[in-house]
């Protein structure tokens, strides 16, 4: 049931953004001929995959300790600008959100728990779980983060600030 709805609903954003896709660029600036000078071999290198589409996401996070949306979707290999925002007003260190989103298969609890311990890196705990994360942030700030979207599949994305993932937690699905 939950599938259909989200099938549903997919099909009301490729509607809606379907003329976008005609004002799609390939921007791509040229080396200067000091970078060329410098790093002859650049032209071999291995080209990394370009973004294939733009998504620009906006997500809020209040006092309330709550995100105002618990789904993003973006399509696969988009570049994604995710600007979140603390619409409070209470500080980083009593009410702090960030914006996680974990690997495919990452347990979002043991992650929480490791992510609590680690205050001196903004609940970002070592290791290699995170595929991007903002800043943390308080009331009245915002933080713009870019980002290629993962592989085709449901995403789990939480505010990793102690105690705030069992509320502050959604999907992010990339199609
Ligand atoms: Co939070």
């Amino acid at each position: 049931m939950k599938k259909l709805m989200i099938a549903a609903v997919a099909g009301l954003v490729l509607a809606s953004c379907g003329g976008e896709k005609a004002s799609e660029s390939t921007e791509q600036t040229a080396p200067t001929a000091a970078q060329e000078a410098t790093q002859p071999e650049s032209t071999a290198e291995e080209p990394v995959a370009a973004p294939t589409s733009q998504a620009t996401l906006t997500l809020e996070g209040n006092d309330q300790m709550r995100f105002d949306k618990t789904e993003l979707k973006v399509a696969a290999g988009a570049e994604v600008t995710l600007t979140l925002t603390h619409t409070g007003t209470m500080g980083k260190e009593v009410m702090g959100h960030n914006f996680v989103l974990l690997k495919e298969g990452v347990a979002v609890e043991s992650f929480a728990s490791k992510a609590a311990r680690a205050k001196d890196n903004e609940y970002i705990p070592e290791g290699d779980e995170v595929i991007a994360h903002t800043k943390l942030i308080g009331g009245g700030e915002s933080d713009t983060i870019t980002f290629v979207a993962p592989a085709p599949g449901t995403y789990e994305f939480i505010c990793s600030f102690p105690g705030h993932y069992g509320l502050m937690r959604g999907t992010f699905v990339v199609e």
